[in-house]
């Protein structure tokens, strides 16, 4: 069962993103579901995550995968019934792991039935949760964030007669959060989940609930007001459950939506994930370096949530038009592969295929600061497919098993929502469950060492952070360090191998807490230290 003892369990945790479309298909439809998700709740605990985020369930016409909702409080038919979801919940809950799923304030589907009623009559009592205009030239400071696709943030809708505001898809109609009854409807939705006892959400594009003009629309004061609100609704009424924020901001914009530890309890990084990226092409960990310097402290209940890869494009927002240029030509050098304002491939592929890069890059997720996520599918390093639309390339089936139906499905694999990744590096031959399950030095059984031992040390998920000089960009060092715990973590970001020196104190006795074995240091003080090629280690002191 789930721990309720510690408040603060999403800070020790890790966080597994699960697309449930993508995962298990129960009923050989071709798609994956709840009860599909629910079979693999072992796999899941085997692993050591702590709790599940659920991409959008909800029904949905699809035309962003879910997060363009039509009906807030069921299940997409493709997904199963709310029972299903009910079993799933308690079955994790069973096993100690927790879920939490999508809240998205934002914006509704143009399906919504509010939508539609909004849009057929100016005296419908739903035209007001929508943000309409007579004209396109109101917030015009405010960014197109789907540039690949959206010329404006206004559409005009013939049957209204009106443009409405959008800040995505064109098919995804803002709320108005200037209206009351919008406010109250969210706390509603918010409910019926928490009743049918989910752990929390990851709340969807916070940043732009409101709208003012003379003002970029994002971040607003309105915004964290209402937010405010949500948390309270939740510590009054359902203590322990949790939210996490997205926004896809500079460190010292996030740092607001903690408010004084009573707003959001966890909030995604974004900024740090490309720097990671840099750091490992670059061997110089300066920009990693950089963007904590400008991270500044959040509230002790707080944490922030750390992640290599998600399911959407790997973001370029969060760095300058120079480096964003830069991160194109290194991870993305053909157009295909660039998305908005990113890069549309998959971990795996970024790094090359490379054991041992992507084991370093995960040894620096689950070691830097927060709480670490990993996206379905990372864990064994699946590949992608930059041909299919959109973002679908990162979203195929997992690669359960080497069989063409790759263990997702008992539907003629014809018949997959999408079809599975079938290249010469990452097809399922090569890359899947069973397999690494089987054999000791796999990323997924490296993976898994790395999150048991994230999660037995309490430095990691709330220790101190100090980084260690070692007169070496290419050597990312830090210490993390709570209450009598010292761990002192080195890496090698350069394919050659390092030595570096240290002071004998730092040394003293280190034990080596992912292979748990004493480090062998062969010289006299000062001790130096070999490191190999991209090598780790997380050394207790
Ligand atoms: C978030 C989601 C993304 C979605 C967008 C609009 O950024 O991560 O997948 O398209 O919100 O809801």
């Amino acid at each position: 069962m789930i721990k309720q003892d510690d408040p603060l369990w999403y800070k020790d945790a890790v966080f597994y993103e699960v697309y449930v479309r993508a995962f298990h298909d129960s009923n050989a439809d071709g798609h994956g579901d709840l009860p599909g998700l629910t079979a693999k709740l072992d796999y899941i605990q085997n692993l050591g995550f702590d709790c599940i985020w659920l991409l959008p369930i909800y029904p949905s016409p699809l035309k962003d995968d879910g997060y363009d909702i039509a009906d807030y409080y069921n299940i997409h038919p493709d997904y199963g019934t709310l029972e299903d979801f009910e079993i799933l919940t308690k079955e994790a809950h069973q096993r100690g792991i927790r879920i939490i799923a999508d809240l998205v304030l934002n914006h509704t589907s143009n399906q919504h039935p509010w939508f539609q009623s909004a849009r057929k009559s100016r005296s419908s009592k739903y035209r007001d949760y929508y943000v309409w205009s007579d004209t396109n030239r109101k917030y015009k400071d405010a960014r197109i964030i789907f540039i690949d696709t959206e010329t404006s943030n206004w559409t005009w809708d013939d049957t209204a007669g009106q443009y409405y505001w959008h800040r995505f898809y064109s098919s995804q109609p803002d709320l108005n959060f200037n209206n009351p009854a919008v406010q109250e409807e969210m706390f509603n939705v918010m409910k019926f989940w928490l009743d049918l006892g989910i752990d929390g959400f990851r709340v969807d594009a916070v940043p732009y609930l409101f709208e003012r003009e003379g003002t970029i629309c994002e971040n607003l004061p309105e915004t964290h007001d209402y937010l405010k609100r949500l948390r309270k609704f939740i510590d009054t009424n359902y203590p322990g459950r949790v939210l996490l924020c997205e926004a896809n901001q500079w460190p010292e914009d996030v740092r607001p939506y903690f408010g004084d530890g009573d707003e959001f309890h966890i909030g995604f990084h974004f900024p740090i994930m490309p720097r990671i990226f840099m750091a490992i092409r670059k061997s110089d960990i300066s920009d990693v370096k950089n963007i904590m310097a400008r991270t500044p402290e959040i509230p002790s209940n707080c944490q922030w949530c750390t992640f290599l890869r998600n399911h959407d494009e790997l973001t370029l927002e969060m760095v300058t038009e120079e480096e964003r240029q830069w991160m194109w030509q290194e991870y993305a050098p053909e157009s295909r592969m660039r998305l908005n304002l990113g890069i549309r491939r998959r971990l795996a592929p970024l790094l090359d295929g490379d054991q041992r890069k992507i084991e370093l890059a995960n040894s620096i997720l689950f070691s830097l600061i927060g709480t670490p996520i990993i996206y379905y599918g990372d864990e064994i390093g699946m590949g992608d497919n930059i041909w299919l639309e959109d973002r679908a390339g990162v979203r195929t089936p997992m690669q359960w098993e080497n069989s063409p139906d790759v263990g997702f499905s008992h539907a003629d694999p014809k018949k997959f929502y999408l079809p599975v990744i079938n290249d010469p590096i990452f097809g399922y031959e090569h890359i899947n469950v069973k397999d690494q399950q089987n054999c000791p030095s796999s990323l997924l059984n490296q993976i898994k060492k790395m999150i048991a031992v994230h999660k037995a040390y309490r430095a990691f998920g709330r220790g101190d952070f100090s980084w260690v000089d070692v007169d070496n960009d290419a050597i990312a060092a830090y210490y993390r360090t709570y209450q009598d715990e010292k761990i002192l973590v080195i890496q090698n970001l350069s394919a050659t191998s390092q030595a570096i020196a240290f002071p004998l104190d730092t040394i003293h006795q280190p034990i080596d807490i992912l292979n748990q074995k004493k480090l062998h240091l062969t010289n006299k003080p000062p001790f130096s230290l070999n490191l190999a090629g991209y090598e780790y280690l997380w050394l207790k002191i």
